[in-house]
């Protein structure tokens, strides 16, 4: 049989990534240029550098992939892209640079979803078994998925209101920590010993979420701290606050996730999104699932940030399941992950 060989390319946000994925599970090349440095001066992405950077970048990327010594790029039998949801300028590079490529080589476009890139960069590590529950905590994403079978999603629980991953950006920002708030406050509350202190639980309906309360109660709180001379808070309190936030913000979400799992009689559990690099949350899914026969399981840091792997591990398949797209598919910024 010939071999499946998925080249995949991922652009809805600040990420420029190529991966080739052969035949679902080996994967050769998983290339990702980030823009993080050239937003950091804007405390955030801004959409239509993203575009521009995109546009620049997109084309070395490639370049590097397709330099894998010993490989044909006339091997491709497949290319991927994420068509939605994301930036609207920097998802119609990717999907230009996918369609041309599948014109070139004939062969089939397939049409990523990009949370379910997120959810499928878990079979990194081990199969899914159905059903499933995955959580997705990223920038721009906090969600509940069921999935009873591949590729089909039901949203069981959402944020209201924020998302949990620029929640943790906006608070992280108050405290003074650079872009991406949410990694430098892991990273300064890592020690053991931070004294926490006690938030408010936001009252949320079944497994929704809600972090805007929160998120507005610690600004407050923040900006009522004595400073030094320069602005700056002490350190000691700033890690105080990094810690007790990340407690409070995890905690919601697993206690969801948990009583979600139960309710639905899943096997395993799934995290993915860019918060889900997320020390604490890392250690301590465990400890809430340590009495249920359910498998959790992480995905591996590496595919934690944007990246293409994921996609072309959706992709493989939505292959499976004939969900090709055609040459003249658009993107979709607020592509919903139910209607795959
Ligand atoms: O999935 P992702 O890369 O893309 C977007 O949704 O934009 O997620 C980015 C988000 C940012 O809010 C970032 O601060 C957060 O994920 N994040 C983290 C960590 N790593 C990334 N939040 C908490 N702890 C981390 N280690």
């Amino acid at each position: 049989m010939k071999d499946e060989i998925i080249l995949a390319i991922e652009s809805s946000c600040d990420e420029t990534a190529i991966a080739i994925l052969k035949n679902g599970k080996e994967l050769l090349v998983n290339s990702v240029n980030t823009q993080i440095e050239d937003h950091k001066r804007f405390g955030g992405v801004y959409p239509e550098l993203a575009s521009r950077l995109h546009l620049q970048n997109i084309t070395k990327v490639l370049a590097y992939a397709l330099s894998l010594k010993d490989f044909d790029y006339k091997t491709i039998t497949h290319v991927a892209v994420t068509g939605g949801p994301g930036l609207p300028g920097a998802l119609q590079i990717g999907a230009m640079a996918a369609k041309t490529l599948a014109t070139y080589l004939n062969v089939p476009l397939i049409s990523v979803h990009h949370l379910a890139g997120h959810i499928y960069a878990n079979e990194y590590v081990t199969e899914f078994k159905y059903p499933l529950l995955a959580l997705i905590a990223s920038g721009g994403n906090s969600e509940i998925v069921y999935l009873p079978s591949p590729m089909k999603f039901e949203i069981i629980g959402e944020t209201e209101d924020d998302a949990i991953g620029e929640a943790f950006d906006k608070v992280a920002r108050e405290l003074g920590l650079p872009y991406p708030g949410g990694v430098n406050l892991d990273k300064i509350s890592k020690e053991e010993g931070i004294k926490t202190f006690p938030l408010p639980k936001p009252k949320v309906s079944g497994y929704n979420l809600s972090y805007s309360g929160l998120k507005s109660h610690l600004i407050r709180m923040i900006q009522k701290e004595k400073r030094d001379e320069e602005g700056k808070i002490p350190l000691e309190v700033v890690k105080s606050y990094a810690r007790s936030t990340e407690e409070h913000f995890v905690n919601q979400m697993l206690d969801k996730l948990h009583q979600a799992a139960v309710d639905y009689h899943v096997r395993q559990v799934v995290v993915g999104g860019g918060v889900s690099a997320n020390s604490y949350l890392r250690s301590h899914v465990n400890d809430v699932f340590k009495n249920d026969d359910i498998e959790v399981m992480l995905p591996p840091l590496w595919c934690t940030t944007d990246n293409a792997a994921m996609i072309a591990k959706a992709a493989h398949h939505m292959i499976e399941l004939g969900h090709l797209a055609p040459l003249s598919m658009t993107t979709m910024p607020n592509r919903n992950l139910e209607d795959e």
